[in-house]
């Protein structure tokens, strides 16, 4: 069987649900998360000790929640050094359920707790965002477009009314806890059906996007989606179309947005209605609202890494710019795809979409999904976005700084 027929996402007819996100004074600043307001860690250093409560285990799990972060954002956490003022100390504590620490960077010591019965990986990736400046997704003052609370539930989660929530809803956020619970409410989009940390313990592309977008991460992390209806002309002169244009002479930009299943996905930017055209199972979405477009920058190579397209077969998923996935079966994950698609009158045009890569398989689907023609077409031949780092380049960088220090 092709990948395409083994698929098992459901075939959805549907609309994009069109919501407005209450984004305040922050339009300008894309990317889903919830920020406490706060100071930040210069250039995204977190200096960290090591309290004796912790287990040889325990500082494995707390290596493996740095490495989430190392890998998918440019923060980084270190161990504390002599010199070093502000650190954060990482603590088991037996009186806490859950985890408890202090938000943003305090200055001088401030301390991290995981409860005793915690000790989980994904605990301690939120529990290090909130030193971050992270607030809980589920606690964005636009939630309840989101989110209904069960009705015979005692608490109710507050919202945090100083936090600014940014870009599209991320039921997937390491920060959104558990859905279709008194803790965190139901999703009002019926085909999410799990949130957060059912997810996966780690970052969601999302947030891994807004981090870096938070701590002006650069290389392969500088992309940054921004919403479509306040686009400022430096946005505007960092969207590539890759040197593709439609036959109409348009250049082709990728944008993302969410479909109403919940999923968030890629599809082809409409300049003119400041929309976002997706195609998903040979049905078309037209999404206007809630709508991010994909900017780049620093022009595409910048810092030793370059942002390129590759063909699908040698495009490998770590270099590849994730957009996001399918709603409730995480496994789907979606990617940008460049097309040359074949069309039913027998022409052909240029369009980008969405690709999916499922958990698990090697390399990504059979075929591309294009929003193009009245219902969207499927292309087998297409190119994936990618960024990778040049380490030459970076080994030269590193040798000259260092002669310019001698
Ligand atoms: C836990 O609470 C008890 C009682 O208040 C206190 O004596 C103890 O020091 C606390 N333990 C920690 C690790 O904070
Ligand atoms: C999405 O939700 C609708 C309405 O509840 C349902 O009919 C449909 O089967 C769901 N699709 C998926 C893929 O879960
Ligand atoms: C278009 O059709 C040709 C000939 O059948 C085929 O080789 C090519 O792969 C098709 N293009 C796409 C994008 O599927």
């Amino acid at each position: 069987m092709s990948p395409q027929h083994r698929r098992t996402k459901p075939f959805i007819s549907g609309y994009v649900l069109q919501i407005v996100i209450v984004n305040l004074f922050f339009y300008h600043v894309s990317h889903s998360l919830n920020i406490s307001p706060g100071e930040r860690w210069p250039n995204g250093v977190v200096k960290y000790k090591l309290h004796d409560s912790l287990t040889l285990k325990d500082m494995e799990t707390m290596k493996s929640a740095f490495s989430d972060y190392h890998t998918k954002t440019c923060i980084r956490f270190l161990p504390w050094q002599e010199k070093d003022v502000d650190f954060i100390s990482l603590e088991i504590n037996v009186n806490i359920s859950y985890y408890s620490g202090q938000t943003c960077k305090t200055g001088g010591y401030q301390y991290a707790r995981i409860g005793e019965k915690n000790r989980e990986l994904a605990y301690f990736i939120e529990l290090l965002g909130l030193a971050l400046c992270l607030d809980h997704e589920h606690k964005r003052i636009d939630r309840d477009e989101f989110l209904g609370l069960h009705e015979n539930c005692e608490t109710i989660p507050t919202k945090s009314a100083l936090s600014i929530p940014r870009g599209i809803y991320d039921y997937r956020s390491q920060w959104h806890w558990t859905c279709s619970s008194c803790k965190s409410g139901q999703p009002k989009f019926s085909n999410v059906t799990i949130c957060g940390q059912t997810v996966n313990s780690g970052l969601s592309v999302l947030d891994a996007d807004g981090i870096n977008d938070l701590y002006n991460c650069q290389g392969c992390h500088r992309h940054r989606w921004r919403p479509a209806e306040s686009l400022t002309h430096a946005d505007k002169a960092n969207m590539y179309s890759f040197g593709i244009f439609a036959n109409d002479g348009t250049p082709i930009y990728p944008c993302r947005a969410m479909v109403a299943t919940g999923s968030v996905i890629a599809g082809r930017f409409v300049e003119s209605t400041k929309s976002c055209r997706i195609s998903e199972d040979l049905a078309q979405y037209e999404a206007t609202k809630n709508v991010e477009v994909l900017t780049i920058p620093g022009g595409l190579v910048k810092d030793c890494s370059e942002y390129k397209l590759e063909n699908k077969g040698d495009a490998t998923l770590i270099n590849a710019i994730q957009v996001s996935g399918w709603n409730s079966n995480y496994k789907w994950k979606s990617y940008i795809a460049y097309a040359t698609v074949n069309m039913t009158d027998g022409g052909n045009d240029n369009s980008v979409g969405n690709v999916w890569k499922e958990d698990g398989e090697n390399g990504f689907d059979r075929s591309a999904e294009m929003p193009v023609g009245s219902v969207g077409l499927r292309a087998t031949e297409y190119k994936v976005l990618t960024c990778s780092r040049d380490t030459t380049c970076m080994l030269n960088e590193l040798y000259d700084n260092r002669r310019r220090c001698n």
